[in-house]
Parts: C-alpha cells; sequence; structure tokens
C-alpha cells in the first residue's frame, strides 16, 4: 500500500467530515479482517485509542486490545483504559499488571538511554507473551498516524510493537496512517471518546521513568505521580490544560534540607516543567501566573511525602531539552 496521503484527501477539520471518515474506515477494515483476530497495545494515548474505538466499531470482540501497566504511567491512566474500553465500550481488554517487573528491571539503573532501552524492550516482551497466550491472530492494529510516516523528528511516536519477532508475521492494520494529529482528535471526539483522552498532551513512550531522574525508586515514582496529577488538576482548573503544550513534573535524586512541620527535613525537590511548541524542536516557556505557581508550590509540599521543594523550569529548547533525560 502507498505511504503516501492522496493528494484529494480533505482534510478532517468537521464532526461531519470524521463521521464520514469513520463510515469509510469500518467498511475498509471489516473488508481487510473479515473474520479474522485483531491485535492492539492499546497504552491509552490519543493514537492508539483511536484505532481501539474504531476496531470495536468495525469487528466488536475480534479485537483484543492489551493495556500493559509498565508502572511508568500518570495516575488515573490504567483505571481510565479500563473503564473507557471495557466497561463502557465492551471491547475486549486485557490489563497486564507489569509493574513490579519493569521495576524490577530498572532498579539501579541510571543511564537515560538504558533505562528507554530497558523499557521497550521489556514492553515488546510482555506484549509478544500476551500475544501467544491468543489463538488465531492475524492481524495487528497500530496508531501510526501521518508525522510517523513522514517525519523522523523527536516527537516520533515511539510504536514499540514494530519489534516482534518474526514467526509472529501478522498483517498491518493502520487506520490513521494518513492522518495528522488534530484529524486523530476530531475523529476520536467523533468516536465518543472523552476529552481529556482526545485532547491529552503528548507523553513519551517511557512515561514518567524519564521524569524520575537517575535510577528509579518506587518512592520517587510515586512523588513524580503525585506531583504531575496536581500539576495537571490546578492546570485544569485554572484554563491552561488546552493552551499549554506539554507540562509535568520532574524529580531529581538528590535532596535538599529544608523545615516541615517545625522539623528539618532533607528532603527531595519536584522541578514543574511546561513548555509551548510547535514541532518539538524548539520550546518556550509558559508564562505562568506567580500566584497559581505559589499554590501549586503549596500544594505540592503539604500533600506529596519526601518532597519539601518545589521549582519552576525557566529554560527554553534549546539549551534545555523538554524533558530532563
Ligand atoms: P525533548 O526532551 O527531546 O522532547 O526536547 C521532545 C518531545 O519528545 C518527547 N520525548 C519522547 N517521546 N519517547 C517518546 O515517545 C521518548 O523516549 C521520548 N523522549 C522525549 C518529549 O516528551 C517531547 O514531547
Amino acid at each position: 500500500m502507498s505511504e503516501k496521503r492522496p493528494e484529494n484527501m480533505e482534510r478532517i477539520t468537521t464532526p461531519e467530515l470524521a463521521h464520514a471518515f469513520i463510515d469509510e474506515k469500518l467498511e475498509e477494515l471489516r473488508a481487510q479482517i473479515g473474520r479474522g483476530k485483531v491485535l492492539l497495545a492499546l497504552s491509552g494515548g490519543v493514537d492508539s485509542s483511536v484505532v481501539a474505538a474504531l476496531l470495536v466499531k468495525a469487528v466488536g470482540k475480534q479485537l483484543v486490545c492489551v493495556h500493559v501497566n509498565h508502572g511508568l504511567l500518570r495516575k488515573g491512566e490504567p483505571e481510565q483504559v479500563i473503564e473507557v474500553f471495557r466497561n463502557q465500550m465492551d471491547a475486549n481488554l486485557i490489563y497486564v499488571d507489569a509493574v513490579d517487573r519493569f521495576l524490577d528491571k530498572l532498579a539501579g539503573v541510571a543511564d537515560p538511554e538504558t533505562k528507554r532501552k530497558i523499557i521497550g524492550a521489556e514492553f515488546i516482551r510482555v506484549f509478544e507473551e500476551e500475544a501467544r497466550k491468543q489463538d488465531g491472530i492475524g492481524f495487528l492494529a497500530q496508531g501510526t498516524i501521518y508525522p510517523d510516516i513522514i517525519e523522523s523528528g523527536p516527537v516520533k511516536a515511539h510504536h514499540n510493537v514494530g519489534g516482534l519477532p518474526e514467526d509472529m508475521n501478522f498483517e498491518l492494520v493502520e487506520p490513521l496512517k494518513f492522518l495528522f494529529k488534530d484529524e486523530v482528535r476530531v475523529v476520536g471526539k467523533a468516536l465518543g471518546l472523552p476529552d481529556n483522552m482526545v485532547y491529552r498532551q503528548p507523553f513519551p513512550g517511557p512515561g514518567l521513568g524519564v521524569r524520575c531522574l537517575g535510577a528509579i525508586t518506587r518512592d520517587r515514582l510515586e512523588a513524580v505521580r503525585e506531583s504531575d496529577a496536581i500539576l495537571r488538576e490546578e492546570f485544569a482548573k485554572n484554563g491552561l490544560e488546552g493552551k499549554v503544550w506539554q507540562y509535568f513534573t520532574i524529580v531529581p535524586d538528590f535532596k535538599s534540607t529544608g523545615v516541615k512541620d517545625g522539623l528539618r527535613s532533607f528532603d527531595w525537590p519536584v522541578i514543574i516543567r511546561a513548555v509551548n511548541t510547535r514541532d518539538a524542536m524548539t520550546a518556550t516557556v509558559e508564562d505562568i501566573p506567580f500566584e497559581l505557581l505559589k499554590h501549586i508550590t503549596a500544594r505540592i509540599t503539604s500533600e506529596v511525602p519526601g518532597v519539601n521543594r518545589v521549582l519552576y523550569d525557566l529554560t527554553p529548547k534549546p539549551t534545555g531539552t523538554i524533558e530532563w533525560e
């Protein structure tokens, strides 16, 4: 099949155009898959969620979704995947709790690229194991989108399932491969996915693993997850959710002294990052109201165990990258 978006393909900008796209894809998917079984790694990100919703509509229980919880997801994400796909859409969803497995593999590993490799390789292994438990899978669905095909920039989605062994030679199903991200969101909305899934900010494949700096420990990972949840909640409440391209927290692997409840503390800092960009190659720092920063600081230092300071990263890209690792 050609890897070029058809020249006459209209840009999907409205619900009507999205529904027309969906109708056309449902027919194509049914023709391609017939009575076959399709496997999909469902991360809960926009692309894989839209693929899942399309396939549930097209082939129902012939789709087998696998959601791997590697312990590096944001607060509430695995629960939302289960709620939306299993409970609301009645999809065939396998939830794999691989938290201990990933964290054990990552224990003591401080180098960022080694961490990334371990997470990617382990993901393929877990997914492969689940795939082998299934009988008669003929197809592998992927949330490939057009920028994945035409660009090789740093935002390129890391669809880890590309590394399955050769004996698992499934036919690919890639219904979004000619769509740009904004079009995927319009289609997701038309498919009835919740807004916080459809308009979700970019989230790296290695997840919170590259925001818990150095060798990951469970307590610092929880500090990243909890502080990130507070930041997201406050951004949503204060109208920054759709306005800022990417925002998250980081917990470094050093401590500083402080005072908590009248006692000297020796705890971690939390760093806030909030940036705007067009293509992730360069980025500017969002001008967050100082009062809001102070409020977020107060919440994080009082609600997140083991944290006594909050810092705001003012560095644009360049010279800083968006992530810290
Ligand atoms: P940097 O830190 O390079 O990030 O300025 C640019 C964009 O890429 C995302 N990013 C990743 N995405 N796997 C991913 O899927 C990765 O290993 C990875 N590293 C960075 C980052 O979140 C930002 O949006």
